[in-house]
Protein backbone atom coordinates (compact mmCIF):
# COMPACT_ATOMS: atom_id res chain seq x y z
CA UNK A 1 0.00 0.00 0.00
CA UNK A 2 1.97 2.97 -1.19
CA UNK A 3 0.17 5.28 0.46
CA UNK A 4 1.30 4.23 4.03
CA UNK A 5 5.35 5.24 3.00
CA UNK A 6 6.12 8.28 4.78
CA UNK A 7 9.33 10.08 5.53
CA UNK A 8 10.07 11.09 8.73
CA UNK A 9 12.51 14.25 9.81
CA UNK A 10 15.30 11.83 9.57
CA UNK A 11 15.00 10.66 6.21
CA UNK A 12 13.74 7.24 7.07
CA UNK A 13 10.98 5.56 5.87
CA UNK A 14 8.58 3.52 7.45
CA UNK A 15 4.61 2.41 7.31
CA UNK A 16 2.45 2.13 9.91
CA UNK A 17 1.47 -1.25 11.10
CA UNK A 18 -1.55 -1.81 9.11
CA UNK A 19 -2.38 -4.55 10.41
CA UNK A 20 -2.40 -3.27 14.04
CA UNK A 21 -5.68 -2.76 15.99
CA UNK A 22 -4.50 0.93 16.41
CA UNK A 23 -5.43 1.80 12.59
CA UNK A 24 -8.88 2.82 13.38
CA UNK A 25 -11.24 3.82 11.42
CA UNK A 26 -10.46 7.60 12.67
CA UNK A 27 -6.77 7.02 11.28
CA UNK A 28 -8.05 5.32 7.90
CA UNK A 29 -10.41 8.64 6.98
CA UNK A 30 -6.89 10.58 7.65
CA UNK A 31 -5.06 8.29 5.63
CA UNK A 32 -8.16 8.90 3.13
CA UNK A 33 -8.28 12.62 3.68
CA UNK A 34 -4.63 13.21 3.63
CA UNK A 35 -4.31 11.61 0.40
CA UNK A 36 -7.26 13.50 -0.98
CA UNK A 37 -4.89 16.62 -0.04
CA UNK A 38 -1.63 15.58 -1.18
CA UNK A 39 -3.27 15.93 -4.19
CA UNK A 40 -5.48 18.59 -4.00
CA UNK A 41 -3.01 20.97 -2.26
CA UNK A 42 0.58 19.57 -2.46
CA UNK A 43 2.17 22.35 -4.21
CA UNK A 44 -0.50 25.50 -3.55
CA UNK A 45 1.19 26.71 -0.28
CA UNK A 46 4.11 28.45 -1.51
CA UNK A 47 6.50 30.60 0.12
CA UNK A 48 6.22 28.25 2.92
CA UNK A 49 4.82 24.65 2.06
CA UNK A 50 4.44 21.51 4.89
CA UNK A 51 5.33 18.23 4.19
CA UNK A 52 1.81 16.93 3.18
CA UNK A 53 2.89 13.57 4.28
CA UNK A 54 3.29 14.94 7.70
CA UNK A 55 -0.62 14.83 7.61
CA UNK A 56 -0.62 11.00 7.87
CA UNK A 57 -0.48 12.22 11.45
CA UNK A 58 0.76 10.67 15.02
CA UNK A 59 0.32 7.00 14.59
CA UNK A 60 2.85 7.57 11.88
CA UNK A 61 4.63 10.25 13.31
CA UNK A 62 7.76 9.39 15.82
CA UNK A 63 5.63 10.95 18.25
CA UNK A 64 3.84 8.42 18.70
CA UNK A 65 6.75 6.20 19.62
CA UNK A 66 9.34 8.05 21.21
CA UNK A 67 7.17 10.86 22.89
CA UNK A 68 3.41 9.52 23.58
CA UNK A 69 4.41 6.19 24.94
CA UNK A 70 3.57 5.64 28.57
CA UNK A 71 5.03 1.60 29.75
CA UNK A 72 4.66 0.85 25.82
CA UNK A 73 1.02 1.77 25.85
CA UNK A 74 0.29 5.04 23.65
CA UNK A 75 -2.21 7.16 26.15
CA UNK A 76 -3.40 8.93 23.19
CA UNK A 77 -5.02 6.34 21.17
CA UNK A 78 -8.42 4.76 22.22
CA UNK A 79 -12.20 4.67 22.95
CA UNK A 80 -14.33 6.72 25.02
CA UNK A 81 -16.25 4.53 27.17
CA UNK A 82 -19.28 4.61 29.75
CA UNK A 83 -18.36 4.98 32.74
CA UNK A 84 -21.21 5.01 35.91
CA UNK A 85 -19.01 7.21 38.18
CA UNK A 86 -19.59 11.03 38.24
CA UNK A 87 -16.94 13.49 37.73
CA UNK A 88 -14.46 14.53 40.41
CA UNK A 89 -15.54 17.23 41.52
CA UNK A 90 -18.39 20.28 41.00
CA UNK A 91 -18.85 23.21 40.40
CA UNK A 92 -19.39 23.16 44.43
CA UNK A 93 -15.78 22.28 44.58
CA UNK A 94 -13.08 24.79 46.18
CA UNK A 95 -11.43 25.62 43.13
CA UNK A 96 -11.80 28.61 40.51
CA UNK A 97 -13.66 27.50 37.21
CA UNK A 98 -13.85 30.44 34.97
CA UNK A 99 -17.73 31.03 34.69
CA UNK A 100 -17.11 30.79 30.78
CA UNK A 101 -16.44 27.13 31.47
CA UNK A 102 -18.59 26.58 34.79
CA UNK A 103 -21.44 24.69 32.19
CA UNK A 104 -23.33 23.10 35.28
CA UNK A 105 -23.52 26.71 36.86
CA UNK A 106 -25.48 27.81 34.28
CA UNK A 107 -27.69 25.63 33.79
CA UNK A 108 -26.21 22.93 31.05
CA UNK A 109 -29.23 20.23 31.92
CA UNK A 110 -27.42 17.49 30.83
CA UNK A 111 -24.57 15.49 32.53
CA UNK A 112 -23.64 12.72 30.24
CA UNK A 113 -20.96 14.19 29.16
CA UNK A 114 -19.07 13.75 32.60
CA UNK A 115 -19.54 10.33 32.29
CA UNK A 116 -16.97 9.15 30.00
CA UNK A 117 -13.61 7.86 30.55
CA UNK A 118 -11.07 7.79 27.48
CA UNK A 119 -9.81 3.72 27.42
CA UNK A 120 -5.93 3.50 25.51
CA UNK A 121 -6.41 0.64 23.38
CA UNK A 122 -3.61 -1.19 25.02
CA UNK A 123 -3.89 -0.19 28.19
CA UNK A 124 -5.90 1.48 31.41
CA UNK A 125 -5.93 5.02 32.53
CA UNK A 126 -6.18 4.64 35.99
CA UNK A 127 -8.35 6.87 38.12
CA UNK A 128 -7.13 10.52 39.13
CA UNK A 129 -5.43 10.43 42.77
CA UNK A 130 -4.45 13.96 43.72
CA UNK A 131 -2.20 12.73 46.78
CA UNK A 132 0.23 10.44 43.94
CA UNK A 133 -0.06 13.55 41.81
CA UNK A 134 1.39 15.68 44.69
CA UNK A 135 3.75 13.41 45.31
CA UNK A 136 5.23 12.90 42.37
CA UNK A 137 5.91 16.79 42.28
CA UNK A 138 7.02 17.36 45.35
CA UNK A 139 9.39 20.34 45.56
CA UNK A 140 8.92 20.76 41.65
CA UNK A 141 7.21 23.40 39.64
CA UNK A 142 5.12 22.86 36.83
CA UNK A 143 4.11 25.93 34.18
CA UNK A 144 1.16 26.13 31.73
CA UNK A 145 2.11 28.58 28.74
CA UNK A 146 -0.84 29.38 26.31
CA UNK A 147 -4.01 30.68 25.85
CA UNK A 148 -7.56 30.30 27.39
CA UNK A 149 -7.68 26.50 26.73
CA UNK A 150 -4.17 26.39 28.75
CA UNK A 151 -6.03 28.67 31.23
CA UNK A 152 -8.79 25.48 30.68
CA UNK A 153 -6.65 22.67 31.45
CA UNK A 154 -4.74 24.34 34.59
CA UNK A 155 -7.77 24.94 36.12
CA UNK A 156 -8.87 21.56 35.55
CA UNK A 157 -5.91 20.23 37.35
CA UNK A 158 -6.22 22.61 40.31
CA UNK A 159 -9.98 21.25 40.57
CA UNK A 160 -8.44 17.42 40.47
CA UNK A 161 -6.30 18.65 43.43
CA UNK A 162 -8.51 20.10 45.63
CA UNK A 163 -9.54 16.58 47.19
CA UNK A 164 -6.41 16.51 48.36
CA UNK A 165 -4.76 20.10 48.81
CA UNK A 166 -5.87 23.56 49.33
CA UNK A 167 -2.96 25.94 47.23
CA UNK A 168 -2.38 29.96 48.31
CA UNK A 169 -2.33 31.89 45.35
CA UNK A 170 0.97 33.50 45.26
CA UNK A 171 0.78 35.16 42.33
CA UNK A 172 3.44 37.83 41.58
CA UNK A 173 0.76 40.20 39.29
CA UNK A 174 -2.81 41.37 39.91
CA UNK A 175 -3.24 40.30 36.45
CA UNK A 176 -5.28 37.25 36.43
CA UNK A 177 -4.09 35.86 33.50
CA UNK A 178 -0.85 35.10 35.48
CA UNK A 179 -1.62 32.95 38.35
CA UNK A 180 0.48 30.95 40.76
CA UNK A 181 -0.70 28.64 43.06
CA UNK A 182 1.41 27.09 45.76
CA UNK A 183 1.19 24.20 47.66
CA UNK A 184 2.81 24.38 50.61
CA UNK A 185 2.56 20.95 51.83
CA UNK A 186 4.37 19.68 48.94
CA UNK A 187 6.07 22.34 48.36
CA UNK A 188 4.86 22.45 44.89
CA UNK A 189 4.30 25.70 42.74
CA UNK A 190 2.23 25.23 39.71
CA UNK A 191 1.92 28.63 37.29
CA UNK A 192 0.04 29.77 34.20
CA UNK A 193 1.64 32.43 31.84
CA UNK A 194 -0.78 34.00 29.35
CA UNK A 195 0.87 34.05 25.84
CA UNK A 196 -1.22 33.07 22.82
CA UNK A 197 1.35 33.81 20.07
CA UNK A 198 4.30 32.17 22.84
CA UNK A 199 6.41 35.10 20.83
CA UNK A 200 6.28 38.94 21.13
CA UNK A 201 3.04 40.23 19.74
CA UNK A 202 0.83 43.16 19.76
CA UNK A 203 -2.40 44.40 18.13
CA UNK A 204 -1.51 45.56 14.31
CA UNK A 205 -1.70 49.46 13.63
CA UNK A 206 -5.45 49.29 12.88
CA UNK A 207 -4.93 52.34 10.05
CA UNK A 208 -3.07 49.69 8.09
CA UNK A 209 -4.52 46.07 8.44
CA UNK A 210 -7.67 44.89 9.28
CA UNK A 211 -9.38 45.01 12.19
CA UNK A 212 -8.24 42.42 15.00
CA UNK A 213 -4.91 41.98 13.31
CA UNK A 214 -1.74 40.91 15.24
CA UNK A 215 1.59 42.06 14.77
CA UNK A 216 3.97 39.11 15.51
CA UNK A 217 8.13 39.45 16.47
CA UNK A 218 8.71 35.97 15.03
CA UNK A 219 12.00 36.07 16.50
CA UNK A 220 11.81 37.26 19.46
CA UNK A 221 10.38 35.07 22.15
CA UNK A 222 7.54 36.29 24.79
CA UNK A 223 9.48 37.19 27.65
CA UNK A 224 6.18 37.72 30.09
CA UNK A 225 6.88 33.44 30.33
CA UNK A 226 10.45 33.40 28.82
CA UNK A 227 11.85 35.44 31.87
CA UNK A 228 10.07 33.32 34.42
CA UNK A 229 10.91 29.71 33.31
CA UNK A 230 14.32 29.37 33.25
CA UNK A 231 13.08 27.33 37.07
CA UNK A 232 10.61 25.26 36.33
CA UNK A 233 10.96 21.52 36.13
CA UNK A 234 7.58 20.86 33.64
CA UNK A 235 6.51 23.55 30.88
CA UNK A 236 3.09 22.50 28.94
CA UNK A 237 3.28 24.77 25.89
CA UNK A 238 0.40 25.31 23.25
CA UNK A 239 -1.00 27.58 20.96
CA UNK A 240 -4.21 27.59 18.88
CA UNK A 241 -6.91 29.37 17.59
CA UNK A 242 -5.11 32.79 17.99
CA UNK A 243 -2.95 32.20 14.65
CA UNK A 244 -6.33 31.84 12.84
CA UNK A 245 -6.40 35.91 12.69
CA UNK A 246 -5.04 37.97 10.14
CA UNK A 247 -1.03 38.22 11.19
CA UNK A 248 1.71 40.85 10.25
CA UNK A 249 5.05 39.00 10.50
CA UNK A 250 8.40 40.62 11.90
CA UNK A 251 11.67 39.19 11.76
CA UNK A 252 15.01 41.53 12.76
CA UNK A 253 12.70 44.45 13.51
CA UNK A 254 11.70 44.22 9.80
CA UNK A 255 8.44 43.76 8.34
CA UNK A 256 8.89 40.51 6.09
CA UNK A 257 5.02 39.58 5.34
CA UNK A 258 1.97 38.92 6.89
CA UNK A 259 -1.53 36.44 6.51
CA UNK A 260 -4.39 37.64 5.66
CA UNK A 261 -4.18 41.07 5.39
CA UNK A 262 -4.92 42.06 2.32
CA UNK A 263 -2.19 44.09 1.11
CA UNK A 264 -0.62 43.37 -1.99
CA UNK A 265 2.37 45.35 -1.32
CA UNK A 266 3.44 43.35 1.32
CA UNK A 267 4.79 39.61 0.80
CA UNK A 268 2.29 37.09 1.79
CA UNK A 269 2.94 33.97 4.27
CA UNK A 270 0.87 31.64 5.35
CA UNK A 271 -0.12 31.00 9.03
CA UNK A 272 1.99 27.93 9.05
CA UNK A 273 4.52 29.73 9.01
CA UNK A 274 3.94 31.84 11.45
CA UNK A 275 2.89 28.83 14.10
CA UNK A 276 6.25 27.48 13.09
CA UNK A 277 8.14 30.26 13.70
CA UNK A 278 6.56 30.65 17.14
CA UNK A 279 7.25 27.08 17.80
CA UNK A 280 10.86 27.15 17.23
CA UNK A 281 11.61 30.28 18.76
CA UNK A 282 9.66 29.03 21.87
CA UNK A 283 11.90 25.86 21.62
CA UNK A 284 15.13 27.24 21.08
CA UNK A 285 14.36 29.67 24.30
CA UNK A 286 13.83 26.79 26.33
CA UNK A 287 17.09 25.01 24.47
CA UNK A 288 19.38 28.20 25.28
CA UNK A 289 18.02 29.00 28.74
CA UNK A 290 21.39 27.59 30.58
CA UNK A 291 19.72 26.62 33.97
CA UNK A 292 16.79 25.30 32.50
CA UNK A 293 16.41 21.73 33.29
CA UNK A 294 12.81 20.83 33.38
CA UNK A 295 10.61 18.63 30.29
CA UNK A 296 8.70 20.33 28.18
CA UNK A 297 5.56 19.17 26.73
CA UNK A 298 4.02 20.45 23.59
CA UNK A 299 0.11 20.09 24.29
CA UNK A 300 -1.26 19.34 20.84
CA UNK A 301 -3.77 21.94 19.36
CA UNK A 302 -7.93 21.19 20.50
CA UNK A 303 -9.98 20.92 17.82
CA UNK A 304 -13.15 22.80 18.17
CA UNK A 305 -16.97 21.92 17.21
CA UNK A 306 -19.12 24.50 15.74
CA UNK A 307 -21.64 22.60 13.88
CA UNK A 308 -24.54 24.47 11.60
CA UNK A 309 -22.71 27.64 11.30
CA UNK A 310 -19.10 29.26 12.51
CA UNK A 311 -18.31 30.83 15.46
CA UNK A 312 -19.75 34.06 14.82
CA UNK A 313 -22.68 32.71 12.00
CA UNK A 314 -24.76 30.94 14.55
CA UNK A 315 -22.70 28.01 15.02
CA UNK A 316 -23.64 26.12 17.41
CA UNK A 317 -22.33 22.36 19.30
CA UNK A 318 -25.38 20.99 20.96
CA UNK A 319 -24.74 17.16 21.13
CA UNK A 320 -24.93 15.47 24.22
CA UNK A 321 -22.47 12.20 23.61
CA UNK A 322 -19.51 12.08 21.70
CA UNK A 323 -19.53 11.46 18.24
CA UNK A 324 -18.17 8.78 16.30
CA UNK A 325 -14.74 8.28 14.94
CA UNK A 326 -15.98 7.70 10.86
CA UNK A 327 -17.89 11.13 11.24
CA UNK A 328 -14.89 12.77 11.92
CA UNK A 329 -13.32 15.04 9.86
CA UNK A 330 -11.02 17.49 10.43
CA UNK A 331 -10.10 20.35 8.27
CA UNK A 332 -6.93 20.62 5.86
CA UNK A 333 -5.53 23.81 7.71
CA UNK A 334 -6.37 22.23 11.60
CA UNK A 335 -4.24 18.85 10.34
CA UNK A 336 -1.63 21.59 9.01
CA UNK A 337 -0.95 23.27 11.95
CA UNK A 338 -1.01 19.95 14.03
CA UNK A 339 1.75 18.53 11.91
CA UNK A 340 3.40 21.92 11.96
CA UNK A 341 3.82 21.81 15.84
CA UNK A 342 4.64 18.22 16.21
CA UNK A 343 7.61 18.79 13.76
CA UNK A 344 8.54 21.12 15.97
CA UNK A 345 8.74 19.13 18.74
CA UNK A 346 10.48 16.63 17.14
CA UNK A 347 13.19 18.85 15.85
CA UNK A 348 13.41 20.35 19.24
CA UNK A 349 13.78 17.40 20.86
CA UNK A 350 16.80 16.01 18.58
CA UNK A 351 18.54 19.55 19.91
CA UNK A 352 17.63 18.86 23.39
CA UNK A 353 18.74 15.59 23.58
CA UNK A 354 22.33 16.93 23.36
CA UNK A 355 22.20 18.93 26.54
CA UNK A 356 19.74 16.22 27.82
CA UNK A 357 16.71 18.23 27.82
CA UNK A 358 13.80 15.89 27.18
CA UNK A 359 10.93 17.26 24.96
CA UNK A 360 7.18 14.67 25.15
CA UNK A 361 3.97 15.39 23.93
CA UNK A 362 0.37 15.41 25.40
CA UNK A 363 -1.79 14.92 22.25
CA UNK A 364 -5.44 15.15 23.11
CA UNK A 365 -6.19 15.90 19.63
CA UNK A 366 -7.73 13.15 17.90
CA UNK A 367 -9.52 11.90 21.36
CA UNK A 368 -11.09 15.51 21.37
CA UNK A 369 -12.10 15.03 18.33
CA UNK A 370 -14.76 12.68 19.62
CA UNK A 371 -16.01 15.18 22.25
CA UNK A 372 -18.34 17.24 20.42
CA UNK A 373 -20.42 17.40 23.55
CA UNK A 374 -17.64 18.59 26.36
CA UNK A 375 -18.52 22.31 24.93
CA UNK A 376 -20.13 25.30 26.86
CA UNK A 377 -21.94 25.77 23.82
CA UNK A 378 -24.52 28.57 25.46
CA UNK A 379 -23.94 27.53 29.42
CA UNK A 380 -20.51 29.41 30.02
CA UNK A 381 -21.35 32.89 30.99
CA UNK A 382 -18.38 35.46 31.13
CA UNK A 383 -18.57 38.36 33.77
CA UNK A 384 -21.12 40.59 32.31
CA UNK A 385 -20.88 38.92 28.68
CA UNK A 386 -23.65 39.02 26.32
CA UNK A 387 -23.34 36.34 24.63
CA UNK A 388 -24.83 35.39 21.56
CA UNK A 389 -22.15 33.39 20.71
CA UNK A 390 -21.88 29.40 21.38
CA UNK A 391 -18.50 28.45 22.88
CA UNK A 392 -17.40 25.06 20.88
CA UNK A 393 -13.73 25.86 21.46
CA UNK A 394 -13.04 25.49 25.07
CA UNK A 395 -13.98 22.08 27.90
CA UNK A 396 -16.88 22.72 30.29
CA UNK A 397 -15.18 21.85 33.82
CA UNK A 398 -15.47 19.23 35.08
CA UNK A 399 -15.35 17.53 31.84
CA UNK A 400 -13.31 16.18 29.18
CA UNK A 401 -10.13 18.07 29.67
CA UNK A 402 -10.03 16.58 33.16
CA UNK A 403 -8.58 13.20 30.98
CA UNK A 404 -5.35 15.36 30.16
CA UNK A 405 -4.93 15.68 33.56
CA UNK A 406 -5.30 12.28 34.48
CA UNK A 407 -3.05 10.86 31.59
CA UNK A 408 -0.43 14.03 32.82
CA UNK A 409 0.00 12.56 35.56
CA UNK A 410 0.67 8.89 33.90
CA UNK A 411 3.47 10.64 32.14
CA UNK A 412 4.79 12.13 35.09
CA UNK A 413 4.35 8.51 37.17
CA UNK A 414 6.43 6.72 33.97
CA UNK A 415 9.08 9.25 34.23
CA UNK A 416 9.30 9.39 37.69
CA UNK A 417 9.61 5.26 37.62
CA UNK A 418 12.18 5.68 34.53
CA UNK A 419 14.49 7.97 36.87
CA UNK A 420 14.27 6.06 40.05
CA UNK A 421 16.02 2.92 37.74
CA UNK A 422 18.43 5.46 36.59
CA UNK A 423 21.80 3.75 36.24
CA UNK A 424 21.38 0.84 33.89
CA UNK A 425 18.74 1.55 31.61
CA UNK A 426 17.72 5.30 31.43
CA UNK A 427 19.03 6.70 28.15
CA UNK A 428 18.66 9.91 29.05
CA UNK A 429 22.08 10.75 27.63
CA UNK A 430 22.39 8.61 24.78
CA UNK A 431 22.77 10.13 21.70
CA UNK A 432 19.87 9.25 19.02
CA UNK A 433 20.06 5.87 17.40
C1 LIG B 1 -23.68 25.08 41.22
O1 LIG B 1 -24.61 24.84 40.19
C2 LIG B 1 -25.97 24.91 40.61
C3 LIG B 1 -26.84 24.64 39.40
O2 LIG B 1 -26.68 23.33 38.99
C4 LIG B 1 -26.30 26.27 41.17
O3 LIG B 1 -27.60 26.29 41.66
C5 LIG B 1 -25.31 26.60 42.28
O4 LIG B 1 -25.54 27.92 42.73
C6 LIG B 1 -23.89 26.46 41.79
N1 LIG B 1 -22.97 26.70 42.89
C7 LIG B 1 -21.95 27.54 42.80
C8 LIG B 1 -21.08 27.68 44.02
O5 LIG B 1 -21.69 28.16 41.79
C1 LIG C 1 -3.33 7.49 45.87
O1 LIG C 1 -1.95 7.61 45.97
C2 LIG C 1 -1.47 7.56 47.30
C3 LIG C 1 0.00 7.93 47.24
O2 LIG C 1 0.71 7.11 46.39
C4 LIG C 1 -1.74 6.19 47.85
O3 LIG C 1 -1.27 6.12 49.18
C5 LIG C 1 -3.22 5.91 47.81
O4 LIG C 1 -3.49 4.59 48.19
C6 LIG C 1 -3.77 6.13 46.39
N1 LIG C 1 -5.20 6.06 46.43
C7 LIG C 1 -5.91 5.25 45.68
C8 LIG C 1 -7.37 5.30 45.82
O5 LIG C 1 -5.36 4.49 44.89
C1 LIG D 1 11.06 23.75 47.70
O1 LIG D 1 11.36 23.52 46.34
C2 LIG D 1 12.35 24.36 45.82
C3 LIG D 1 12.48 24.03 44.37
O2 LIG D 1 11.25 24.12 43.72
C4 LIG D 1 13.65 24.17 46.56
O3 LIG D 1 14.60 25.07 46.06
C5 LIG D 1 13.44 24.40 48.04
O4 LIG D 1 14.63 24.07 48.74
C6 LIG D 1 12.31 23.52 48.55
N1 LIG D 1 12.04 23.85 49.93
C7 LIG D 1 11.90 22.95 50.87
C8 LIG D 1 11.60 23.46 52.24
O5 LIG D 1 12.01 21.75 50.65
C1 LIG E 1 -26.98 42.02 23.54
O1 LIG E 1 -27.01 41.48 22.23
C2 LIG E 1 -28.23 41.73 21.55
C3 LIG E 1 -28.20 40.99 20.23
O2 LIG E 1 -26.99 41.15 19.57
C4 LIG E 1 -28.43 43.24 21.41
O3 LIG E 1 -29.65 43.51 20.78
C5 LIG E 1 -28.39 43.90 22.77
O4 LIG E 1 -28.45 45.30 22.66
C6 LIG E 1 -27.13 43.52 23.54
N1 LIG E 1 -27.19 44.04 24.89
C7 LIG E 1 -26.16 44.61 25.51
C8 LIG E 1 -26.40 45.02 26.93
O5 LIG E 1 -25.06 44.77 24.99
C1 LIG F 1 5.24 3.06 38.05
O1 LIG F 1 5.72 2.08 38.95
C2 LIG F 1 4.73 1.56 39.83
C3 LIG F 1 5.43 0.67 40.84
O2 LIG F 1 6.29 -0.21 40.22
C4 LIG F 1 3.69 0.83 39.01
O3 LIG F 1 2.68 0.33 39.83
C5 LIG F 1 3.07 1.80 38.02
O4 LIG F 1 2.17 1.14 37.15
C6 LIG F 1 4.13 2.48 37.18
N1 LIG F 1 3.42 3.50 36.44
C7 LIG F 1 3.82 3.98 35.29
C8 LIG F 1 2.92 4.96 34.63
O5 LIG F 1 4.85 3.65 34.75
C1 LIG G 1 25.52 8.52 30.98
O1 LIG G 1 25.01 8.45 32.29
C2 LIG G 1 25.58 7.41 33.05
C3 LIG G 1 24.83 7.32 34.38
O2 LIG G 1 24.38 8.60 34.82
C4 LIG G 1 27.08 7.70 33.24
O3 LIG G 1 27.68 6.67 33.99
C5 LIG G 1 27.71 7.79 31.88
O4 LIG G 1 29.08 8.15 32.03
C6 LIG G 1 27.02 8.80 31.03
N1 LIG G 1 27.54 8.74 29.68
C7 LIG G 1 27.87 9.81 28.98
C8 LIG G 1 28.39 9.55 27.60
O5 LIG G 1 27.75 10.96 29.41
Amino acid sequence: MKACIITLPSGKRTCPDVSSKRLSLLILSFLLLSTAFFCLYNYSFSPWRLDMELVYRRSSLPSSRAFGLVNRCDMFSGDWVPQVEGPYYTNETKCQIDDRQNCIKFGRPDTEFMKWRWKPSQCEVPPFNATLFLELVRGKSLAFIGDSLARNQMQSLVCLLASAADPVDNSYTADPRFRQWFYAEYNFTLAIFWSVHLVKSEDADTNIYPVTSQTLYLDEVDEIWANHIEKFNYVIISAGQWFLRPLVYYRKGKLIGCYACNKRKITGLSMYYGYQMAFRTSFTTLLNLEKFKGTTFLRTISPQHYENGGWNTGGTCVRTRPIAKDEIRFEEYFLKLYSTQVAELIAADGKGKKRGLKFRILDPTDMMAERADGHPNHYGHGPGANFTNADCVHWCLPGPIDTWNEILLQVLQSEYNATSLMGKSTPTNQTNS
